[in-house]
């Protein structure tokens, strides 16, 4: 069983992508991968980004833990290749992909390093690693809330970030070269009551004890509505899909 079972049916409603947004995430990962590169998705989820690869045909195969996220996935596209195995071992020969993409998926992450050893044995030489994150301004709803939810629950700051950063470095250590694409700017409206729906379904935040959660909550509403004034209060927001694009020499 993984964590993200249970988020399954929700995830594409809390964590929504726009459509032009996920065809834009796909141009951008093809602008530096042949045309039918072996494209490997990794942690694919329910297929957020991954549904426009399969719509126009590509060479893309996605990966996941989760049996429910890859059932969401085969409802939405159900005609994509897709395989339920653990990143740290996967069933794929040496050198059997040109290019492998990761996103969001590091948070929460133990065993990065593994993980990272398994990509680069499935890659080939001179093959991609493509590191993709949606991101919200810092000093939008959703950032200040997790700060004041993460200080409520006295959680280590920014645990997710600090994984996610540890293994950026790695990978840029690794890497013979580096760079950045914008592939995305999107204008999404959040309101605090979407932060506190997100997360109390969230799949972390989901294992903590229920009481825990929900005390925690009530005092986040509270905050909240001292802060913003309401639950409801919507607010427009830039939010973007940035890749960081790691080439290995093997
Ligand atoms: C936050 S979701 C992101 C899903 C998708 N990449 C997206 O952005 O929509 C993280 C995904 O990584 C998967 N995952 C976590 N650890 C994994 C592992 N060791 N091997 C394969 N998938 C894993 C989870 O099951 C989940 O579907």
């Amino acid at each position: 069983m993984s964590v993200f079972d249970a988020v399954a049916p929700q995830f594409d409603r809390h964590r929504a992508l726009p459509d032009s947004a996920a065809k834009a995430v796909r141009a951008a990962v093809l602008s530096r991968l042949a045309a039918q590169a072996r494209l490997l998705d990794l942690g694919a989820g329910s297929g957020r980004v991954g549904w426009p690869f399969i719509a126009a045909g590509d060479n893309y195969t996605g990966v996941d833990l989760s049996f429910g996220m890859l059932q969401a996935f085969k409802q939405r596209a159900p005609q994509a290749t897709l395989v339920q195995a653990d990143g740290c071992a996967l069933p794929f020969a040496n050198r059997a992909f040109d290019g492998v993409l990761l996103v969001q998926i590091f948070g929460g992450l133990k065993n990065w390093r593994a993980l990272i050893d398994e990509i680069l044995r499935v890659l080939r030489p001179r093959g991609l690693l493509l590191l993709g994150r949606t991101q919200a301004p810092d000093g939008g709803v959703d950032a200040r809330m997790k700060r004041q939810l993460d200080a409520i629950l006295e959680a280590p700051a920014a645990a997710n970030g600090n994984v996610r950063a540890q293994a950026e470095l790695h990978l840029e250590e690794r890497a013979v070269a580096v760079d950045n694409i914008e592939a995305a700017t999107w204008t999404a409206t959040r309101t605090p009551r979407g932060f506190i729906e997100r997360h109390r379904n969230g799949a972390r935040f989901g294992t903590l004890p229920r009481d825990t959660r929900e005390r925690a909550l009530q005092q986040l509403s509270g905050w909240t509505v001292r802060q913003f004034g309401s639950l409801d209060a919507p607010f427009a927001e830039t939010h973007s899909f940035t890749l960081r694009i790691f080439t290995f020499e093997r």
